[in-house]
């Protein structure tokens, strides 16, 4: 079911986990062969969290689909080499598989080490590869504290409006992380959260009631302009009161 939640966010709530990660991966392909289709590329930001790992395990079996005009970008990672068990890039790329995507598509982000310049340095590939039209899809997960990509309640990230990736200390974690920011993902064409199963139903509700600022970070995504989709199963949609909008 597709609803509509506000002017910047619409909901599809599944019956359950296989019905969502169905709809999710359908979803990435049709906005990957309509971006293929109208610009002659996919730019995708990928994230953590173990709905976008079902959906990348799903995604490997897809023959219909050129990877060769896929360019993967990360939407945060952790502050770990790329061989570590907590690195989005290796989880996505075991995912993935052996798609054919070409290796100078795949764009790691490098949070372990040099955090400032490779910010910088990640921003400008973004800038090179993608121009002024940011990703075709910018892949989303809310943790239960209203967090999303690596945008934590509380922290410098949030309040910065003039660049599209920067290193972000977490002091809740006492780690740091690299995270694009509110205006990358905000200026994406499509946006979309994962948020499966009871440990997030409450969450859900707080973040999609919230004022646009507020403590949950996952509130400030999504504009009129370029609404989220949020994909949720019943489990987690069930703390959304049948009275919001
Ligand atoms: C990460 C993510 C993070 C994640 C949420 C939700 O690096 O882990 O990018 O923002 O999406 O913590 O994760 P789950 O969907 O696994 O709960």
């Amino acid at each position: 079911m597709l609803k509509t939640f506000d002017s910047r966010r619409n909901l599809f709530i599944a019956n359950d986990t296989a019905e969502a990660i169905a709809f999710a991966t359908e979803h990435w392909i049709h906005s990957a062969k309509q971006a293929i289709q109208q610009r002659g590329k996919f730019a995708v930001a990928l994230s953590g969290g173990s709905t976008p790992k079902a959906i990348y395990q799903a995604l490997s079996h897809e023959k219909d689909l050129d990877w060769t005009k896929v360019f993967l970008f990360w939407s945060d990672e952790r502050s770990v080499p790329p061989d570590h068990p907590d690195s989005n890039y290796k989880m996505a790329m075991e995912s993935f598989g052996k798609l054919p995507i070409p290796p100078h598509q795949i764009f790691r982000m490098k949070a372990e080490e040099h955090r400032e310049q490779n910010a910088k340095d990640y921003e400008e590939k973004i800038r090179h590869h993608l121009g002024k039209h940011l990703f075709d899809l910018v892949m989303l997960g809310v943790g239960e504290d209203g967090h999303t990509a690596s945008l934590f309640p509380n922290t410098e990230a949030l309040h910065v409006e003039d660049r599209l990736v920067v290193p972000n200390y977490v002091e809740a974690h006492k780690t740091w992380r690299m995270t694009f920011t509110f205006p990358c993902i905000n200026q994406s064409a499509k946006i979309a959260f994962y948020a499966l199963g009871a440990s997030k139903q409450t969450i859900i509700p707080q973040v999609l009631n919230a004022p646009i600022v507020s403590s949950y970070p996952a509130s400030k995504i999504g504009t009129p302009e370029h609404p989220a989709l949020w994909i949720l199963d019943k489990a987690a949609a069930s703390g959304i009161s049948k009275s919001d909008p």
